[in-house]
């Protein structure tokens, strides 16, 4: 191989693997860890285990991150932004129904994103109707449970492709 090849095939690196950010607010955690049943539990782990399984198959990078704290997700979404992630799918939990700052964080880094809900929002409480995050997601999946962030993951990696 003379120099000049060398230095060329040097020079060109492997695209970045393209990035999927799930977030996941308050209580998330405690998912499936409740009273026991004869199904096999829902856990976050295991949703998360489910996409990068089905997201590593297109090459695509998930990462999930849980917070009991408002400001640990905004600056979850504030330092995906730096990391060129592509594409975010958030359950905002609680904080769907009153976070005005979560919401500002989403939209200031313009990063697509799909809301995501367990439950049927709209079959519940009336306080849970609203959702300061819907007017400004791609889409949102509600009452779906686990599979709602299935359908999301699809969504998100056929807008990377
Ligand atoms: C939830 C619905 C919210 O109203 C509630 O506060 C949650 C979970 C869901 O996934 O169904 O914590 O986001």
């Amino acid at each position: 191989m003379t120099r000049s090849k060398r230095s060329k095939t040097a020079e060109t690196p492997p695209p970045p693997q393209p990035r999927v950010l799930v977030l996941h607010g308050p209580s998330l955690n405690l998912l499936g860890l409740g009273t026991p049943t004869d199904m096999p539990p829902v856990t976050l782990s295991g949703i998360h285990a489910a996409m990068e399984a089905r997201a590593k198959a297109d090459g695509v990078i998930v990462e999930s991150f849980q917070s009991n704290h408002e400001g640990q997700l905004i600056d979850r979404v504030q330092a995906a932004a730096l990391e060129e992630v592509g594409f975010i799918i958030i359950n905002p939990a609680a904080y769907t129904h009153t976070s005005i700052a979560l919401r500002d964080a989403l939209v200031a880094v313009g990063i697509p994103f799909v809301e995501v809900h367990l439950d049927n929002i709209h079959a519940r409480e009336p306080f849970r109707h609203n959702s300061y995050f819907s007017d400004r997601a791609a889409g949102v999946i509600s009452g779906l449970g686990a599979h709602g962030y299935m359908a999301a993951l699809e969504f998100a990696l056929a807008r990377l492709r």
